[in-house]
């Protein structure tokens, strides 16, 4: 046993989706010391970012409502596999963003990048 992330590797099967979205769509009751994405907005920008994606064209890319990603204090936010990049989402804008830079360059949206790395 290794301390190492897990990699995709020659053993695992092809990729299923190029890009699959995660979009923290948790939902807290008001005043949770957390907050949470969904409170924040979220499930509108899951929605648009939804039919956006399909509207663009982006090939093998599903968007996906999750629960809690555990970054509540980030949010709202989401990470795309398996590149593992997180975002945070406010506004539409910055959903067509990642979906432009993202998406469909390959690129990163990096202003909207939070931080890489683990919290322990
Ligand atoms: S509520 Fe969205 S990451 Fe926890």
């Amino acid at each position: 046993m290794t301390n190492e992330p897990e990699q995709h590797s020659a053993i695992d099967p092809a990729l299923y989706f190029d890009a699959h979205i995660f979009v923290c769509c948790n939902r807290r009751p008001d005043g949770h010391k957390r907050g949470s994405c969904a409170a924040r907005g979220s499930e509108a920008l899951r929605d648009y970012m939804k039919a956006r994606v399909k509207e663009a064209g982006v090939p093998h890319a599903r968007v996906n409502m999750a629960g809690c990603l555990d970054r509540c204090e980030d949010g709202p936010c989401l990470v795309i596999y398996p590149a593992g990049t997180w975002y945070k989402i406010e506004t539409r804008e910055d959903v067509d963003r990642i979906i432009a830079e993202h998406l469909l360059k390959g690129g990163r949206a990096e202003d909207l990048r939070l931080p890489d790395g683990r919290s322990a």
